[in-house]
């Protein structure tokens, strides 16, 4: 094999490498929008839900609540309507506790430094110095959703 013979052999062989190489990028650029990790290259803020509730046997009585995903949503009224529901952040806005809901007294309570908010959220005591951020509820047949 002389000289000419051996550069012909090298250079088609890295392009047909570089072809395979540039080929395979393209193919993974593409083919990014359904790898299941990031099944949507732009998800809508906040459509996705915090949590959700199945009304057929959940939060049949009025103070039923259901906390989680970082919020609590209680039922304040008969009816499986967005207004028989009430539903807030978790995070105490004092120090970012997790605030709890007192059936009682139809209220919520932060146990770290004992603030309170009322049923609408708002600080009644304590050291937070705003309420608690409101949530919004969704139902779908039987099937509410906090967002
Ligand atoms: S973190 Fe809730 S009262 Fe301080």
């Amino acid at each position: 094999m002389d000289r000419k013979e051996f550069l012909n052999i090298v250079t088609s062989g890295l392009a047909t490498t570089c072809v395979a190489c540039m080929m395979a990028a393209c193919s993974k650029d593409e083919a990014t929008p359904s790898n299941p990790s990031n099944p949507s290259p732009n998800p809508t803020p906040g459509n996705t839900p915090l949590l959700t509730v199945n009304l057929s046997n959940q939060m049949l009585s009025v103070n039923d609540f259901v906390a989680g995903g970082g919020v609590i949503v209680v039922r304040i009224a008969a009816g499986n309507v967005v207004t028989s529901f009430t539903a807030f952040s978790s995070v105490c806005p004092h120090a970012g506790s997790t605030v709890q809901f007192v059936p009682q007294s139809q209220s919520f309570n932060c146990p770290a430094h004992n603030s309170n908010f009322n049923i609408s959220g708002a600080v009644t005591g304590g050291p937070a110095g705003s309420g608690l951020t409101k949530k919004t509820v969704e139902i779908s047949g039987t099937t509410l959703t906090v967002k």
